[in-house]
């Protein structure tokens, strides 16, 4: 058996998809979120919107003993209706869904948090691989993903400069990534994840570019 993977990330690993249409999320529906602070790839805060159990934590589902997916809402997610519709609209079984607080730094020090993320702990063979999904909220100006497929291939390498509204899916289990903000304010942006499906499928043709 293997995972069932989706076809349209076959070739680089990753889509840059059609900016998210519909009305953008107001400011408050991430300057309002309860934040935890959480490092991982650079300075970063996570404000969880849904969890292994519904509690406003951080942990992998893995600590719960679950696979990255059937996440359950937090109490954050009441305050974000909007970015909360839009995870609901992909239609797929969705796991961690948090919105990230991305800290300024040099690209150099960045660089060095490029990492590959573990979705798939625990997710029985055969099953859908997951997978994990942006929508950027804001971005200081020159924000960018960097990513590569292997850590120290540079010509490997993609920039793909992010702004509000642009959504993106990524395997980051077999992407190296890491995101730069240049500053001055932080970066938010929300990321899911979610189990590979017929629904993620049409999800994501219903988005290409
Ligand atoms: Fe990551």
């Amino acid at each position: 058996m293997a995972y069932r993977k989706l076809e349209s990330l076959n070739e680089k690993g990753y889509l840059i998809l059609k900016d998210h249409e519909g009305p953008a999320p107001a400011p408050e529906e991430w300057t309002s979120l309860e934040y935890i602070d959480w490092k991982s790839g650079g300075d970063t805060n996570f404000a969880p919107l849904a969890s292994a159990f519904g509690d406003l934590e951080c942990h992998g589902f893995w600590d719960h003993g679950k696979a990255d997916k059937d996440g359950m809402w937090t109490s954050n997610s009441e305050l974000t209706p909007t970015i909360k519709a839009w995870v609901e609209n992909v239609g797929a079984n969705f796991g961690r869904v948090r919105v990230i607080q991305l800290n300024p730094s040099t690209e150099e020090e960045a660089r060095r948090h490029i990492h590959q993320d573990d979705n798939n702990r625990l997710n029985p063979d055969g099953e859908g691989w997951v997978v994990r999904a942006w929508l950027e909220l804001d971005a200081p100006e020159g924000s960018k993903f960097i990513l590569r497929d292997e850590k120290d291939d540079a010509e490997s390498e993609q920039l793909i400069p992010l702004y509000p509204g642009r959504q993106l899916i990524i395997d980051t289990e077999r992407m190296w990534h890491v995101v730069h903000n240049p500053g001055p304010a932080p970066r938010h942006a929300l990321i899911a994840s979610f189990e590979t499906s017929d629904a993620l499928d049409a999800w994501v043709e219903s988005q290409r570019v």
